[in-house]
């Protein structure tokens, strides 16, 4: 029987994996181990405050949840943040922040994923919408009429200019991609399309033969009927469209190529060169639409309608996958004779479109893109005094409304700009196809208070940067 007299806990501070307490005046070091708390040289049972319990919980979860990944989901991925130093499992998120799972560390969250979170984590009014949603609808079914998706695709292109007013519905940007190139070759009759170097659309089939070969090339994915060419430059587009492209397709703004943004009238020469050869303009704005660039399709800032726009992330509201292909009226015929030939057992599921449509009318209020214009230029006053306190190390920024770049040394800065953030509670990632540029994407909705908070945690971190970038070259 045990006879161990009970001791509660009241007070206690943690640091590492060892827990003091305190008894009468006695300081006692406590060890966490699988089978709970040892207490050395006592036989005490001991009473654990909850939040104790909690901490000690967590703190094992995590650790859990690390092997499990490495060993059922992804082993590089767990030796690549080993080996960073950013051993972070994302736990509670709220607002423009991110936490740990043993909640440990919190980040403002400046990546965004791409603008899943336009309108922060957990948007509450979104949350009720779906909560609310799910007392009628389920997934629905893809085979018949549905009222959310016609809702979702009446109201879309409303918001959309001239005739883009059919909408095919997806579950991710790649499928919505893959169905833009399906729509194009098959009005058409072309197979060859063209994209820019260094833009991304995506990893499935389509989407990924026109993106860069690093990704392709280990799948075997790369196909003559797809071209790649300098983006901006018009001469090096001229000499690939010809009459047998069926289309081109571009990032409005390509973020996986550092934010670069185009001249005024690139893409209206680009829509022009595709009317002479018979071509369709393609414009994935998975992540530059929706309000991020200030206005609500970042093709506005170009004084161009293309034949088909393609849009995902932020229309989840973070919360319920879905993407759109939004294609010209005239476009819709090709699939007139036979509406099953492509189809998305999930894509534009009910729920998602009843939120998809609630994000819409949000991020097109006049006064929604009004702030997001302002709070543009609050980052542009921070982001040149960056420039002015690390002139050697901070070459510049790229910005269209809250789709913005840093532009650092060279391509070991954006990797160590990456890390130190980190360090320091901000979560920003560098550009895969130009590493010498960060991207910023806050949440549409930081507040100002949130921003001056970037501003400093950044530039606590260019500091650190400077010299972490040494180490990254040669490890
Ligand atoms: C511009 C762009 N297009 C397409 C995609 C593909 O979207 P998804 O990852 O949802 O397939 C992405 C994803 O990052 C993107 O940034």
């Amino acid at each position: 029987m045990n006879c161990a007299p009970t001791i509660y806990i009241h007070r206690f501070t943690i640091h590492n994996s060892l827990f003091t307490i305190q008894l009468n005046a006695q300081r006692y070091e406590l060890k966490a181990t699988k089978g709970g708390l040892i207490i050395p040289n006592l036989s005490y049972k001991i009473i654990i405050p909850k939040e104790l319990e909690l901490i000690l919980k967590k703190k094992d979860l995590k650790k859990e949840i690390i092997n499990k990944f490495a060993s059922h989901v992804s082993s590089g991925k767990v030796k690549f943040y080993k080996k960073y130093g950013m051993k972070f499992v994302m736990g509670e998120r709220e607002g423009s922040f991110i936490y740990d799972l043993d909640g440990k560390k919190k980040l403002l969250n400046l990546h965004c994923n791409g603008g899943v979170f336009n309108l922060g984590h957990k948007n509450r009014e979104l949350i009720e919408l779906l909560k609310n949603s799910f007392e009628y609808y389920d997934i629905g079914n893809h085979h018949l009429i549905s009222k959310p998706r016609a809702e979702l695709a009446e109201y879309l292109s409303s918001l959309m200019p001239k005739d883009l007013d059919y909408v095919i519905f997806g579950v991710s940007g790649g499928e919505a991609i893959d169905t833009a190139i399906k729509v194009a070759r098959a009005y058409t009759g072309r197979r060859k399309i063209v994209s820019a170097k260094g833009g991304y659309h995506g990893h499935t089939g389509l989407a990924l033969a026109a993106g860069d070969p690093k990704y392709r090339e280990p799948f075997y994915s790369s196909s003559s009927d797809f071209v790649q060419v300098k983006f901006n430059n018009i001469d090096a587009m001229e000499e690939v469209v010809d009459r047998r492209t069926a289309a081109v397709i571009l990032e409005t703004v390509p973020a996986t190529l550092g934010m670069p943004i185009a001249d005024k009238d690139y893409f209206r020469k680009v829509k022009n060169l595709c009317e002479r050869k018979g071509a369709l303009l393609i414009l994935d704005e998975v992540q530059s639409g929706l309000g991020r660039t200030g206005k609500l399709w970042a093709f506005e800032h170009f004084n161009v309608v293309p034949d088909i726009v393609v849009l995902g992330k932020g229309l989840s509201g973070g919360l319920y996958p879905i993407t759109a292909t939004v294609i010209r009226k005239e476009l819709e015929r090709i699939f007139r004779k036979d509406p099953f030939i492509h189809i998305s057992t999930f894509g534009g599921a009910e729920p998602g479109a009843i939120i998809a449509k609630r994000v819409l009318e949000l991020v097109s209020e006049s006064s929604f893109l009004k702030s997001v214009n302002a709070k543009s230029e609050l980052f542009s006053l921070y982001f040149s005094e960056l420039k002015r306190i690390y002139p050697e190390f901070v070459k510049g920024y790229r910005r269209l409304g809250l789709m913005m770049g840093l532009e650092l040394r060279d391509e070991y800065s954006g990797p160590a700009l990456t890390k130190s953030s980190y360090d320091n509670g901000l979560l920003v990632v560098y550009a895969n196809n130009d590493k010498s540029v960060v991207q910023i994407l806050p949440p549409l909705t930081i507040s100002e208070e949130e921003i001056r908070l970037s501003f400093e945690l950044l530039k606590k971190s260019l500091k650190k940067a400077k010299f972490l970038r040494y180490l990254i070259k040669f490890i």
